[in-house]
């Protein structure tokens, strides 16, 4: 685990991001790019390895530890906060706020149109001081079925983990390519 956390914070360093401000809106695009892609492939990554070792059930209840800590240290190295979160909840604490309901709404209309944009970003207030806020599709690959797909093709440990751990559970019934939610990042403005 400590070694993953070195990863990634090492995987930030080399991609560039001075901890800090936004400068400009490209400023801002880049830095929430940046983040978007250490947490989607570290995620991943990290996903893969442990369904390989030890099935999706068993690895099912680490996700949460892994998002939180992925993300934690994105922050602490860039300034930008990144989380995931989508309209169909697994983690009630992942909730959008309002402007992350409103981004859901326009990525899903994208998704029915076919005409997904690859990110967008923003700038807002929030909490009264002025923030660039960037978000981007999560879309279903092959290595999230067996945590998201259809109820009927899930196994029985994941079937078991989810009703321990998540009994408000929304987020199956995906298949390959549909739209999941969003990543959301706020970067401060400098
Ligand atoms: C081993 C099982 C597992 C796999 C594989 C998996 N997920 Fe999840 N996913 C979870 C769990 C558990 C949570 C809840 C984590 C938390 O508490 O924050 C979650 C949460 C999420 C969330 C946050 C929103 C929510 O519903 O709480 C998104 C988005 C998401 N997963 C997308 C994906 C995508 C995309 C993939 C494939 C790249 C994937 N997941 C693969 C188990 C899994």
């Amino acid at each position: 685990m400590v070694k993953r956390i070195a990863m990634v914070g090492a995987a930030v360093l080399v991609l560039g991001g001075a901890a800090g401000a936004a400068t400009s809106e490209d400023d801002a695009l880049a830095k929430g790019r940046q983040a978007a892609n250490v947490l989607t492939d570290t995620l991943r990554d990290q996903q893969i390895a442990n369904v390989r070792e030890k099935g999706a059930g068993a690895s099912l209840p680490q996700c949460y530890y892994q998002a939180l800590t992925v993300s934690k240290e994105v922050e602490t190295t860039t300034g930008v906060r990144i989380k995931r979160t989508s309209s169909k909840l697994r983690n009630p604490g992942n909730a959008p706020d309002s402007f992350e309901q409103e981004a859901l709404a326009r990525f899903e209309r994208f998704a029915r149109d076919g005409m997904m944009p690859s990110d967008e970003i923003r700038k807002e207030k929030l909490d009264g001081k002025p923030v660039f806020r960037y978000v981007k599709p999560i879309t279903m690959g092959a290595s999230c079925i067996p945590c998201h797909a259809e109820k009927s093709a899930l196994s029985e440990d994941v079937l078991r983990a989810l009703d321990e751990k998540y009994p408000e559970d929304k987020a199956v019934g995906y298949k390959v390519g549909d739209l999941r939610g969003i990543l959301s990042a706020v970067i401060p403005v400098e």
